[in-house]
C-alpha cells in the first residue's frame, strides 16, 4: 500500500506542450471533453458515428446497440466488413501499397521490410492455402508462431476466410497448448519448426507434436509449419505440411469473406481466478474500431510520418491489438522485433529505436525496470549513449508503472519531451480503457489518468454504488463498449457470473481491480487485482492453476500459491507446498523443489515457475478449512505475523513456512 500511497500523493504533473496540443489529433482537455460529453449525450450516435468514419463496411450497419440479450450485447450487428479488407486492402486501394507495414527485425539484427501490397499478397496466399485445405468460415484455428511477419500473415489470413484464430504465446507447454485445442476445437494449427530468442533456438513443432498426441485434439486435421530455423523436425505425413509449399501455387488475391460485424474474430486465453483459462472471445466490427481508433487517441498515430514500435508479442492481447490489427488497421509503419531486450545486450531497445527512428514506443514497466538495471550497471547500453530523437510518444502497459521507472522512462528515454501514457486494459476489453491522451492529458507519474472518451468507468463498492474519490473500490465499466469481450468460449454462464456478477446488480463490467481516483483530478489509480490472479512481469497467472499444477505432482499433497511484490517483475510467485511424505530439509528440500518448479514449468510454461517454494508439514487454514491466504501473503514478503492465529490448529508450521529455501 505504501506504493499507492506514493502515487495519490504525486504531487509532479507534467502539463503537454504548446507543441503537442497542436499536433496531437485530440488536442487539448477541451477537445477530450466535447468527445466525453458527445458520449454522454447519444452513446450510441457517439459510437455509431466513429463506426461509420474509421471501419470500411461491406454492408452498413442500421443498428448500434442491441442490450435486449443482456449482457451479451451486439454492437452494428446487422453490418457486414471483413477485418482483413479493413486493415490491407482499403490502403492498397487509397495508392498507399508501397507504404512500409513491418520492419521486421530478426534475433540476429537482419532486417526485412513489408510493404502492404506484400503483406496484402502473403495473406492473400495463405487464405486461399487455409481455404484449399477445407479450413471455413467460423472454423478455430490454433496459432503457435515465434514473433515474425508470418505470425501476423497467419492471424490476418483466418480473418480473411472468417476462420476463428486462438494464438497460443510460444512459451506455453504442450500441456497448456493441447488444452486449448480442445477447448476451441481447432481444426487446424500453424506453428514453426523453431523460433528464435537471444541467440537460442527453441522448439515449436515438437511442441505442437507433444500436444497433439495427448489426446483430445482429433479434430486437427493439419499442422502448417512455417520453416524458421532449419531445424529438425518429426513429420506426421498427411497432417504435417510446410506453408512455403502450401502457398508455393496461390494466387496473391482472395475474396474476402464478408462477415457479421459480430462474426469472433479471435479467441485468447487468459488466467482466471479458477483452475481453467478461459477464451475470450472477440468481435470483429467493435473490436477493429477500437484498435483503429486508440492507435489515433491514444498514439496519436500519423500512419504516414510514424514508426511504431509495440514491443509485446503477438500471443497476448497487447499484440493482437497493437501489432496486428491497430497500428495496421490504422494504415501505420511498424517496427517488430523477434528477440529480446537484452541480446545482444540490454541496449538493443534503444539501437533499434535509433536504427529504424522509432517515434512512438509502447513496452511493459518490467521491461523498463529491468533496462534501467542494466543501464546502471553498464554506461555503455544507457540510454543517453544513443541517438533517440526520433521518439515522441512513449507507452506503457501491463502493470502499474511505479513513479521512479517512469520519470525514468520519461528522462532518460524520452529526454523530457515525450509524453508518457500508461495504458489501463485488459485481454478483456480489446484495447486501452484508461489512459492519458498526448497533447491533452497532465500526465502523472503511476496514474493512468482518466478514461478514453464513450469509456464509462467508475469506482464502486460491494454492493455496486459508487464511492467518492479519494476512496479504494472496484473497477468498473458501466455501459457496455464495442470492444468488449463477447463471451468466453463454449461457457457463457462463465461471463456472465465472471464478469457482470449479480451481487454488483448484474450490468456493471467487473474488471477485477480495485482502483481509486484522486480528490481533486478524478485521475484513476489502480491498485492491482481483486481476484487471485497475479501479474508477473505484465503476464497474467491465475494462482489456482498453478496450484493444480502442483498437485498434480506425485510428491505434492496440497499447495497454495500466492504473489510477492517484486522490484522488477511486479509481482512475484511463491508456492507454499505440502507434500505427501515428511517435510524435507536442506540440500533434499532444494532438490524437491527445483524438480517442482520444472514441473511446473511443463505443466503451464516457464512463465509460470515459482520463484520460491516453501515446504510445511500443513497450510494455515481458518475452522471451516479455508487456506489463510493473507497469512501466507505477509510470509512470502518475509513480514512478522501480526494476525490472530488462535484458529490454528499447528502454529509451528508459520515457522517452517516463513524459512526460504
Ligand atoms: C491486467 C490485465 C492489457 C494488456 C496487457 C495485460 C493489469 C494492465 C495496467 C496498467 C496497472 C495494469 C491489470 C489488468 N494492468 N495495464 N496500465 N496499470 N495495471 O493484459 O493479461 O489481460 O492483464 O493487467 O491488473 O486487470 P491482461
Amino acid at each position: 500500500m505504501a506504493a499507492i500511497e506514493s502515487v495519490l500523493n504525486e504531487a509532479r504533473v507534467f502539463e503537454p506542450s504548446a507543441e503537442q496540443m497542436a499536433r496531437a489529433s485530440i488536442g487539448g482537455m477541451d477537445a477530450y471533453r466535447a468527445l466525453v460529453d458527445e458520449a454522454a449525450r447519444d452513446y450510441e450516435g457517439f459510437w455509431s458515428r466513429l463506426a461509420k468514419q474509421h471501419l470500411s463496411w461491406h454492408k452498413p450497419f442500421t443498428r448500434g446497440l442491441d442490450e435486449s440479450n443482456a449482457p451479451f450485447y451486439t454492437w452494428f450487428a446487422d453490418g457486414q466488413l471483413n477485418a482483413s479488407y479493413n486493415c490491407l486492402d482499403r490502403h492498397v486501394e487509397a495508392g498507399l501499397g508501397e507504404r512500409t507495414a513491418i520492419i521486421f527485425e530478426r534475433d540476429d539484427g537482419e532486417v526485412q521490410r513489408v510493404s502492404y501490397r506484400e503483406l496484402l499478397a502473403r495473406v492473400c496466399r495463405l487464405a486461399n492455402a487455409l481455404r484449399a485445405r477445407g479450413v471455413r468460415k467460423g472454423d478455430r484455428v490454433v496459432i503457435y508462431m515465434p514473433m515474425s511477419v508470418e505470425g501476423v500473415v497467419a492471424m490476418q489470413a483466418c480473418a480473411r476466410i472468417g476462420a476463428t484464430h486462438s494464438v497460443v504465446f510460444g512459451g506455453f507447454s504442450s500441456k497448456s497448448l493441447n488444452e486449448r485445442l480442445i477447448d476451441a476445437q481447432a481444426v487446424a494449427v500453424i506453428t514453426a519448426d523453431e523460433q528464435v530468442r537471444g541467440g537460442k533456438r527453441l522448439p515449436l513443432k515438437s511442441i505442437v507434436d507433444e500436444a497433439l498426441g495427448m489426446g483430445g485434439t482429433e479434430a486437427v486435421a493439419q499442422v502448417i509449419v512455417y520453416q524458421r530455423t532449419g531445424g529438425d523436425v518429426t513429420w506426421q505425413a498427411g497432417r504435417d505440411v510446410w506453408l512455403h509449399d502450401v502457398v508455393a501455387d496461390q494466387a496473391d488475391t482472395a475474396e474476402p469473406e464478408w462477415v457479421d460485424a459480430e462474426h469472433p474474430l479471435f479467441i485468447l486465453y487468459t488466467s482466471g481466478s479458477t483452475g481453467k483459462p478461459k477464451g475470450v472471445q472477440h468481435s470483429t466490427a467493435g473490436y477493429l474500431l477500437w484498435a483503429e481508433l486508440t492507435m489515433r487517441w491514444t498514439f496519436d498515430l500519423r500512419p504516414e510520418s510514424d514508426v511504431f514500435w509495440c514491443t509485446a508479442d503477438i500471443g497476448w492481447i497487447t499484440g493482437h491489438t497493437y501489432i496486428c490489427y491497430g497500428p495496421t488497421a490504422a494504415g501505420g509503419t511498424q517496427v517488430m522485433f523477434e528477440g529480446v531486450p537484452t541480446y545482444p545486450n540490454a541496449g538493443r531497445f534503444w539501437e533499434m529505436i535509433q536504427r529504424h527512428q522509432v517515434t512512438v514506443f509502447y513496452t511493459a514497466p518490467t521491461a523498463i525496470r529491468s533496462l534501467i538495471k542494466a543501464a546502471d550497471a553498464d554506461e555503455a547500453i544507457h540510454p543517453r549513449r544513443y541517438d533517440l530523437s526520433s521518439l515522441r510518444i512513449l507507452g506503457t502497459v501491463g502493470e502499474p508503472i511505479n513513479p521512479e521507472a517512469w520519470i525514468w522512462y520519461h528522462e532518460q528515454v524520452g529526454g523530457g519531451r515525450c509524453p508518457v501514457v500508461d495504458t489501463f486494459w485488459q485481454t478483456e476489453t480489446g484495447g486501452h480503457m484508461i489512459t492519458p491522451l498526448p497533447g491533452a492529458t497532465p500526465l502523472v507519474p503511476g496514474s493512468c489518468t482518466l478514461p478514453l472518451p464513450g469509456i464509462m468507468a467508475a469506482v464502486v463498492d460491494e454492493t455496486g454504488q459508487d464511492v467518492p474519490n479519494g476512496q479504494g473500490g472496484i473497477l468498473v465499466v458501466k455501459r457496455p463498449w464495442p470492444a468488449m469481450l463477447r463471451t468466453v468460449w463454449g461457457n457463457p454462464e462463465r461471463y456472465k457470473s465472471g464478469y457482470f456478477p449479480a451481487e454488483l446488480g448484474g450490468n456493471l463490467y467487473l474488471a477485477g481491480d480495485g482502483a481509486v481516483r484522486n480528490d481533486k483530478t478524478g485521475y484513476f489509480t489502480i491498485m492491482g487485482r481483486i481476484d487471485d490472479v497475479l501479474n508477473v512481469s505484465g503476464h497474467r497467472m491465475g494462482t489456482m492453476e498453478i496450484e493444480s499444477a502442483l498437485v498434480a505432482h506425485e510428491l505434492v499433497a496440497e499447495a497454495a500459491v500466492v504473489g510477492r511484490p517484486d522490484e522488477t517483475t511486479g509481482e512475484a510467485i511463491v508456492a507454499f507446498v505440502v507434500l505427501k511424505r515428511s517435510r524435507p530439509e536442506g540440500a533434499e528440500a532444494k532438490q524437491i523443489a527445483d524438480q517442482l518448479r520444472a514441473w511446473v514449468g511443463k505443466e503451464i510454461g516457464p512463465i509460470a515457475k515459482p520463484r520460491d517454494i516453501r515446504f510445511g508439514d500443513n497450510l494455515p487454514k481458518t475452522r471451516s478449512g479455508k487456506i489463510m491466504r493473507r497469512l501466507l501473503r505477509g510470509l512470502a514478503k518475509g513480514e512478522q505475523v501480526t494476525q490472530d492465529t488462535s484458529t490454528l490448529e499447528n502454529p509451528a508450521i508459520l515457522d517452517q513456512l516463513g524459512e526460504a529455501i
